[in-house]
């Protein structure tokens, strides 16, 4: 099995590139099918969602706008904090009346996604929902799972496909889980 080296862990391959890219027109079939006749506000996540956006909106069928934020949670470890340190790029958003659908790479505890939400509640939005590609039903304590879902994993640390360890390993076009400790 494939293993590589980020910073002082190590990783295995865990979901290659051709499982992603089925599971990726799954995912845009089943929203294009629910959005019908409606267009789409589309509000990735930054910087983790953007590989997962890229390909999904390739294969949404509706009529969409694109508008990026940016929250930041993790810090350099692989635990999830529960805080949100800070969230840019909901000024000038005007969502009223429209079809939200906020896009994350993977949703671990669930407090990012909650705390977006939370702060879109003013908006009077039509409808607001989250597309993650990956979730942790395990570490999960928000109140409900995403509305559309890609692979479910067990309580472990992931990278590539946009997802980092400390900044490092977004470009990997594969999955991989953390293993254990790199050998000095
Ligand atoms: P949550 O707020 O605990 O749900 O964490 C979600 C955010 O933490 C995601 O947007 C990711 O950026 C990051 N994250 C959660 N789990 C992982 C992981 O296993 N690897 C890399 N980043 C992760
Ligand atoms: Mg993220």
């Amino acid at each position: 099995m494939k293993t590589i080296h980020i910073h002082d862990l190590t990783f295995q391959l865990l979901i290659s590139r051709h499982e992603i890219e089925k599971e990726v027109l799954r995912v845009a079939k089943e929203i294009s099918h629910s959005y019908a006749g409606k267009e789409l506000v589309i509000l990735p996540i930054l910087k983790g969602a953007f590989m997962f956006t890229a390909d999904l909106v390739r294969h949404i069928s509706v009529p969409q706008t694109l508008h990026f934020v940016t929250l930041s949670t993790y810090g350099d470890g692989t635990s999830s904090t529960g805080k949100v340190n800070h969230i840019q790029g909901l000024e000038s958003l005007d969502l009223a009346g429209k079809h939200v659908l906020i896009v994350e790479d993977i949703v671990d505890s669930g407090f990012s996604i909650s705390f977006l939400q939370k702060s879109l509640h003013t908006q009077k939005a039509a409808s607001i929902e989250v597309a993650t590609l990956m979730y942790k039903p395990k570490a999960f304590q928000g109140e409900n799972l995403p509305r559309f879902k890609g692979f479910e994993i067990a309580n472990d640390f992931v990278v590539g496909y946009g997802m980092d360890y400390a900044q490092r390993g977004r470009e990997l076009p594969d999955v991989y889980v953390k293993v254990g400790e790199k050998e000095a």
